[in-house]
């Protein structure tokens, strides 16, 4: 059926205008004013559904490029599956996700691969990519790098951290790069100092001080300042396409200031939690465990950086780092900081948060918001324009959102698979209405319409190091 929009405000990262949408099959076939003319002659003959938006926002599906998905870490799985976290973020307005495959070391990249495939085929709600995660690089990885952009999956992530867990050293990083630069991918980074913050955690566990506080002290500003301006020399050297993975704070992000002045472009993502919370939830004993995730966060002055960081373009992504426990599994560190599992869960809020804290409260502009949310993740990592914009030809993925529409987040409420959430009770204004996934109702009325298995896989395109 086709599906006509009517009377909206349409926004995109540049336009903003009243018109409607009108979409045929899976896609877009026109946006314009009035429409109703060529809605009657559309081509496939079939009834066209009418919405009225007026008084509504039409913006692109958002697109988080920083998901964990049923993900062992820590000696646990994060709680939400590829189904639980994609259908928790339709109802949040984003209908894309990238999730992270995680190498295990000593294994293949095919064999992540296969398992990852295993759970999110046929599970998934909402569509989703995966970015390869290499935790060994050796010979046999070098050799799979091609298979991988060959398949869609063009982005490939590393771990400055998680010292002899996921971490990889700058020879490995160095290596790997040349070859992401040969087959035209991008490197993507958690970036911060894995030395550093080993010997910090194990220095505070041996003087006893083990609350979540001490997570937070053990990764200081200067661990990830350092790794984030490592990462930047050896990008530059390489010359192979950068993104470092939410960045949190001043120093790290004047590290990357500081590569712009050689004329290089590192892309720059960061998350929703930095922008909003700060360290002072660490002081509340072991409930600060509920924002025990790497980074920690930090403070206020380094949420005014990124927000100015925004605007200034230096940040190109907001994201979530979504990676759910529920609180049983954060219990696991009750005794020791250092065993619980790090993440938060945010898949769900991240559109509503972004636009009432960032553009209701006048710090960023509605195209911005769009731009950081949805554009310029599907640029970057090579699904522009069939996702991130409404315009002929792009997959409809499109969110009806009421600007003025008053609510309050709680977990009495969220549809994400985790018994907590780390905004609760906060008020929000601005509320998603309607989700359409590649031309399909998938939200409305409060509840979702498509079925497990209804998200499909999105191979992605070849990087390059602009957008
Ligand atoms: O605390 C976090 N961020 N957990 C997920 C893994 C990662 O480092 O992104
Ligand atoms: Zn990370
Ligand atoms: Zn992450």
């Amino acid at each position: 059926m086709s599906l006509l929009i009517k009377n909206g405000r349409i926004v995109t990262a540049t336009d903003d205008f009243v018109g409607d949408v009108l979409v045929e099959g899976e896609t877009v076939s026109a946006v314009g004013r009035s429409l109703d003319g060529v809605a009657e002659r559309s081509p496939d003959g079939k009834a066209v559904r009418v919405i009225d938006a007026t008084g509504l926002l039409v913006i692109p599906g958002g697109v988080d490029p920083h998901v964990h998905l049923d993900m062992p870490f820590m000696g646990t799985f994060s709680s939400d599956t590829h189904e639980t976290g994609t259908r928790a973020a339709l109802f949040g307005g984003t209908t894309m996700v990238i999730d992270f495959v995680l190498q295990r070391q000593g294994h293949s990249l095919k064999e992540a691969l296969a398992e990852w495939n295993g759970r999110a085929a046929g599970t998934a709600v909402g569509d989703y990519g995966f970015h390869m995660a290499v935790t060994d690089y050796n010979d046999g990885t070098k050799a799979e790098i091609a298979e991988m952009v060959e398949q869609g999956i063009t982005s490939f992530k590393t771990f400055m951290a998680y010292k002899g867990a996921l971490m990889i050293d700058d020879r490995q990083m160095t290596a790997l790069m040349q070859e992401v630069k040969k087959q035209g991918g991008v490197v993507t980074v958690h970036a911060t100092n894995g030395d550093m913050i080993d010997y910090l955690i194990a220095k505070h566990r041996a003087e006893g001080k083990l609350s979540p506080l001490y997570h937070y002290l053990s990764q200081p500003e200067v661990t990830e300042a350092e790794a984030s301006g490592r990462f930047a020399d050896i990008a530059n050297y390489t010359g192979c396409p950068g993104y470092i993975v939410h960045l949190t704070c001043e120093g790290a992000l004047n590290a990357v200031r500081n590569a712009t002045r050689r004329n290089q472009k590192v892309f720059v993502e960061t998350c929703i939690q930095y922008l909003l919370l700060d360290a002072s939830l660490y002081e509340k004993d072991f409930d600060g465990a509920r924002w025990v995730m790497s980074p920690p966060l930090r403070q206020r002055k380094d949420q005014e950086t990124l927000w100015a960081g925004i605007n200034q373009g230096l940040v190109n992504v907001v994201a979530t780092d979504h990676c759910p426990f529920m609180w049983k599994q954060k219990l696991m560190g009750e005794k020791d900081f250092s065993r619980i599992p790090n993440g938060h869960p945010a898949i769900e809020n991240r559109m509503e948060l972004l636009y009432s804290e960032g553009v209701q409260k006048g710090r960023i502009s509605l195209n911005k918001y769009v731009e950081v949310a949805c554009t310029n993740p599907a640029k970057i990592f090579g699904m522009f324009p069939r996702k991130g914009t409404i315009a002929p030809g792009s997959d409809a993925d499109i969110v009806l959102f009421d600007p003025a529409a008053r609510h309050t987040i709680t977990a009495a409420s969220h549809h994400m698979n985790v018994d907590y959430s780390a905004y609760e009770g906060w008020e929000l204004t601005g509320q998603v209405k309607t989700v359409l996934l590649r031309g399909t109702v998938a939200i409305e009325n409060g509840r979702c319409l498509v079925g497990k298995g209804y998200g499909k896989f999105i191979p992605r395109a070849k990087v390059r190091g602009f957008i």
